[in-house]
């Protein structure tokens, strides 16, 4: 017996195969295009130059605007050298010890299976720890540098157009995540290929159907992901660690040395891959009720039965220093390489780009109360690990910036 949802798809991918004049030919075409960008992969990665974009933080005073077309093509860029390594390596420090102190293995032990947000994926142990309010993570979080960042990337959008405007990009909420730590050795699987932002959502929600609509109506060559027209207007189902903010981009802060092999992301730089992964679940061999494995309240999944081509593009990012972020778009697919054969630890913050709109807003004024409480933030399972932590950060140490960041004064 079908579920409701499972109507919803019916009924969606009825809607949406109508809105092209072929969706078989759509679907070609979109390959088509995925097939040269795959290529231009592969030939870049055998002549071992950089496929992803990178820059250095003090080229953004002055940035060559090239870069920002690789951004657009690409969806990600690796900012360098944005905090020094020292300060970083001291940040990681207490870190460690904001974790050992606080006996957080032990606590983690006591909550597992609150978190099952990753559990569909064929690998779905990350070693990415439940914690937000550490002095490391609100340092990196809320330096003006990360601030500066934000404002660049969030500026590569079309955030304005003729019905409204959809964010300010130059005033940040901030988005509050977890970090991840992988011992040198460590083998407990990383993550399969995936994205956030909404799974079958972006299927079945109006707002989601309206961002992709050039894509469904043979018009991908118009597609842009960077209009950020109706992107804070989707609506998420219901589960523990769906993000239900609107990012510019997701991101990670390098805390430790890490390159390829050292457990480390990987990604599909295409920022339009996200149309195969529509179009492909539109095809007569994909069940009715089905969209190639995306489930409600899971990571979208990107998988070899239906997006072998795709996975083809699938690369390890380079070596990465302490001090130095990657971001990439929230159409981007990405993944966590499943094995950590380096020797050191592999530790990242995640801090991603969520620019000033009514969507975030109301997440933030949400999260501001967590905050106050030193709980875990709504969008993630509700572990609490740290409200009786030694060395939580408060209010009275937060900088007027971090306190717009995360709402507790008025931005203006
Ligand atoms: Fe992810």
């Amino acid at each position: 017996m079908y579920r409701k949802v499972d109507h919803k798809i019916i009924l969606a991918k009825k809607k949406l195969r109508k809105l092209s004049k072929n969706y078989k030919q759509n679907f070609k075409n979109i390959e088509n295009y995925i097939k040269k960008e795959i290529y231009k992969i592969k030939r870049l990665k055998k002549l071992s130059k950089n496929i992803i974009p990178e820059i250095k933080y003090k080229e953004l005073l002055s940035p060559d605007l090239r870069i920002n077309d690789q951004i657009k093509k690409r969806g990600c860029i690796i900012i360098r050298d944005v905090f020094d390594q020292k300060k970083i390596g001291k940040l990681n420090n207490d870190l460690e010890k904001y974790i050992e102190h606080n006996g957080y293995y032990n606590d983690q032990k006591k909550k597992e299976g609150l978190d099952n947000y990753f559990s569909d994926l064929k690998s779905g142990k990350p070693q990415i720890y439940g914690l937000y309010w550490s002095k490391a993570q609100i340092k990196i979080r809320h330096s003006h540098k990360m601030a500066k960042i934000k404002k660049f990337l969030n500026n590569l959008w079309v955030f304005k157009n003729e019905e409204y405007e959809v964010f300010d990009p130059n005033r940040e909420l901030s988005y509050a995540d977890r970090i991840r730590r992988r011992e040198p050795g460590d083998n407990s699987l990383g993550l399969s290929p995936h994205c956030d932002a909404g799974s079958v959502e972006r299927w079945i929600d109006p707002s989601y159907q309206k961002i992709y609509n050039d894509i469904f109506s043979d018009r991908f060559k118009n597609f842009n992901p960077f209009d950020a027209k109706y992107r804070d207007r989707t609506i998420e189902f219901e589960s523990p660690a769906v993000a239900h903010v609107f990012r510019t981009f997701q991101g990670w802060t390098a805390l430790t040395e890490q390159g390829p092999k050292d457990g480390t992301l990987q990604l599909i730089p295409i920022s339009k891959a996200m149309a195969y992964v529509l179009t492909r679940a539109l095809l007569d061999d994909v069940p009715d009720n089905e969209l190639c494995g995306s489930k409600v309240g899971k990571a979208l999944s990107v998988n070899e039965k239906y997006h072998s081509l795709l996975l083809e593009g699938l690369i390890s990012i380079p070596k990465m220093y302490p001090g130095d972020t990657i971001w990439w778009h929230p159409d981007v697919i990405h993944a966590v390489e499943d094995k950590h054969l380096g020797n050191n630890y592999s530790n990242v913050i995640y801090v991603g780009s969520t620019p000033y709109c009514k969507k975030n807003l109301d997440y933030i004024n949400k999260q501001s109360k967590k905050f106050l409480q030193g709980k875990s933030p709504p969008d993630f399972a509700p572990e609490d690990f740290e409200v009786n932590y030694k060395g939580r950060v408060t209010e009275k140490d937060l900088s007027v910036l971090a306190k717009k960041q995360l709402g507790l004064v008025d931005w203006n």
